[in-house]
């Protein structure tokens, strides 16, 4: 069993999620629990791997391992029960990059993407920042669970309409997209000849009764108009290795995306990245089924607790992630208020207008982390209180 309950400080180890964290609120005082970096060791296997990769002491160019498509075609093969052909799978350094270089791939300054609020903002920045416009249709929640409207997608949609990028599972609401959704996404796209970018960054992260289905499942035209980008780095938490791949079933969208990549030089992995390929996903299943067990008492308790301490918060249906996905409306007057009542707690978290205009007052928390740490944060509400 891997120890989940084992606590690490990170503090002065250069963590974005922690000390960058800190750095900006000015204390070392905060429990972090904003960026999408769990709090946990690696599998042994991995890190086994990397130390290998130390010893060798040469630190050179890298060609991308042998078993570099191997391990992907067998992980999706086995968890996703879907054929992923060779010759369609591409590296990419980082799944940012990858939505980036496939903004530039088939759209042009002045076109639209689309792209769900609320959004992971990398997403939306890779858009403005390439000189798209970016149509951010909010979620709508049905019966409890957050839906796309496509209906009124088809009024916000023209000719200069490119590219959908999809999250899949979605952060932060956690949805994990049922079959006939995705069928209905895919129609939509095919329909509008519109290039659908999936990422499904956190596809492992799959809670007990749930079933993530991969959109290179979904059989028929949108195959080619597809670009999967996923990456084992929020499975085994290896983000700091940076490495992440394509799934490109259509040659010429392939020939494409490689020409972006070459254009920014990215064709060589790094070091560690290209070692922890070779194990990852040949090794590691274990790992992430434990976890996912961890992450759903974490839910748990928090769900607990949470209705003891602030019971007036709704804590949304957890579907996939490590996030909780929280609307505080009936707890706080406004996201000042809940964001100055958790400053005082010293727990930092990231508010929902981090993640687009359509959910203030909203939080995401990070649940990637020993329960030791949940029971202190919890205290440190109660004593705030
Ligand atoms: C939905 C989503 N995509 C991409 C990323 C980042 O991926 P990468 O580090 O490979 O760019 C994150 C990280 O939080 C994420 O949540």
């Amino acid at each position: 069993m891997v120890n989940f309950d084992e606590v690490i400080n990170r503090v002065d180890s250069d963590s974005f999620k922690w000390d960058a964290a800190n750095r900006a609120l000015g204390s070392n005082d905060y429990i972090q629990m904003g960026c999408a970096d769990m709090d946990f060791k690696a599998p042994v296997e991995i890190i086994e791997e990397l130390k290998k990769a130390v010893e060798f002491g040469i630190f050179g160019y890298v060609t991308q391992s042998k078993t570099f498509e191997e391990g992907i075609i067998k992980w999706y093969q086995e968890r996703h029960g879907v054929e992923i052909a060779k010759q369609s799978i591409v590296y990419s350094p980082k799944v940012v990059i990858a939505a980036s270089l496939c903004v530039e791939a088939f759209s042009r300054p002045g076109d639209s993407i689309i792209l769900n609020s609320p959004y992971y903002p990398p997403l939306d920045e890779v858009s403005l920042a390439n000189g798209r416009r970016v149509i951010e249709p909010p979620l709508e929640e049905r019966e409890g669970r957050y839906v796309m409207n496509l209906e009124k997608l088809e009024t916000m949609i023209d000719s200069k309409t490119k590219i959908m990028i999809l999250v899949s599972p979605h952060n932060p609401t956690t949805r994990i997209w049922t079959q006939e959704e995705l069928e209905q996404i895919a129609d939509f796209c095919v329909r509008h000849k519109i290039i659908l970018f999936v990422d499904e960054i956190h596809s492992d992260f799959v809670k007990s009764g749930h079933k993530f289905i991969s959109m290179a499942a979904i059989k028929g035209p949108i195959q080619d108009l597809l670009v999967l980008a996923n990456a084992p780095s929020k499975t085994f938490n290896v983000m700091g290795c940076q490495i992440s791949y394509l799934i490109i079933p259509n040659a010429k969208l392939r020939a494409a995306m490689s020409t972006e990549l070459d254009r920014i030089a990215a064709y060589d992995a790094n070091t560690f990245g290209n070692a922890l390929m070779k194990v990852a996903y040949q090794k590691c299943a274990y790992y992430i089924d434990e976890l996912n067990s961890y992450i759903d008492g974490n839910e748990e308790f928090m769900r607990t607790q949470f209705k003891r301490v602030l019971p007036k918060a709704i804590i949304k249906e957890r579907e996939g992630t490590y996030l909780l996905w929280v609307d505080f409306n009936e707890q706080f007057s406004s996201e000042a208020q809940m964001m100055s009542f958790f400053r005082k707690a010293k727990i930092n978290f990231l508010p929902g207008s981090h993640f687009g205009p359509h959910f203030h007052n909203f939080a995401r928390i990070n649940i990637g982390c020993p329960r030791a740490t949940l029971q202190e944060v919890i205290n440190r509400i109660e004593q705030a209180l």
